[in-house]
């Protein structure tokens, strides 16, 4: 406090009123940091629900045209097949974009679909709750912070062609994933089974709200210049 004996009684209002300023700047900074990055991630969670989406569609899409066409599937045709399309295309765009995605189940078909650690836990809650349309959390990858989402895709009658009794399905599949091995079958309408899975890395989505924060500091720390000037 010896500081603030020997000054006069208008340095000292002028402190405290600096000092005052200054904290609002700190919650102001703070609130305005924790907005941003809510706002961030529900863009986010819109971008990976735009991508699971589209990857349920082009699978839909797939299978109409193959049926209106009157287009057999077999072993040539694999690379056809709407769950392949849809899953193949993802990858595609995915890697355009520095995502990932991918359709993955815990009784996967191709280990290629195997789930990694975060994807079966997800797995595990969007099987135990059908109702949700999907799940993010914030992980790492390869210590990298990174931003998962999955949604589910529920099986409807259209699927047990080949994931309900392993005698229904097609002969190539047969041929390609022995069924006594193959996981994937045995399933019943609404049945959860699997996901599609986006991962987005956090640098991605943190560039543009780093520097929203960094003009919203800079604007706001300005004004406070000017105050403490005046
Ligand atoms: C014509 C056969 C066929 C139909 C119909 C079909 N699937 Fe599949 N499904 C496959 C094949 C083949 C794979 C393996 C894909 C691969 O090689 O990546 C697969 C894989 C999957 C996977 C990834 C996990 C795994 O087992 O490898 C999910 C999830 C999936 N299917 C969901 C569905 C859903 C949901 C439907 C219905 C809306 C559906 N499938 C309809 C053939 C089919």
């Amino acid at each position: 406090m010896a500081l603030f004996r020997n000054r006069s009684l208008q340095t000292k209002i002028n402190l405290v009123i600096v000092c005052v300023l200054l904290a609002f700047f700190a919650l102001y900074s703070f609130v305005n940091y924790r907005q941003q990055r809510a706002l961030m991630i529900d863009e986010a969670v819109e971008k990976a629900r735009i991508i699971g989406a589209e990857a349920i569609r082009v699978r839909q899409y797939i299978s109409t045209q193959l049926q209106e066409g009157k287009v057999a599937l077999s072993m040539e045709r694999y690379g056809l097949v709407p769950q392949v399309v849809s899953n193949r295309i993802g990858s595609l765009v995915a890697a355009d974009l520095g995502y990932r995605v991918r359709q993955v189940s815990d009784r996967y078909r191709n280990p290629d679909n195997a789930p990694d650690a975060v994807e079966s836990r997800l797995l595990r809650e969007l099987a135990a709750d059908p109702t949700l349309p999907g799940i993010h959390r914030i992980t790492t990858i390869d210590k990298e912070p990174v931003f998962r989402y999955l949604q589910p895709l529920i099986a409807e009658q259209s699927c047990l062609e080949c994931h309900g009794d392993p005698k229904d399905a097609p002969a190539f599949l047969h041929q390609k994933f022995p069924p006594e091995q193959d996981k994937s079958y045995h399933y019943t309408v609404g049945e959860v089974i699997g996901a599609v899975s986006v991962s987005i890395p956090m640098q991605r989505l943190q560039e543009r709200t780093i520097a929203k924060v960094r003009t919203d500091l800079l604007h706001s720390g300005g004004i406070l210049l000017g105050l403490m000037a005046g």
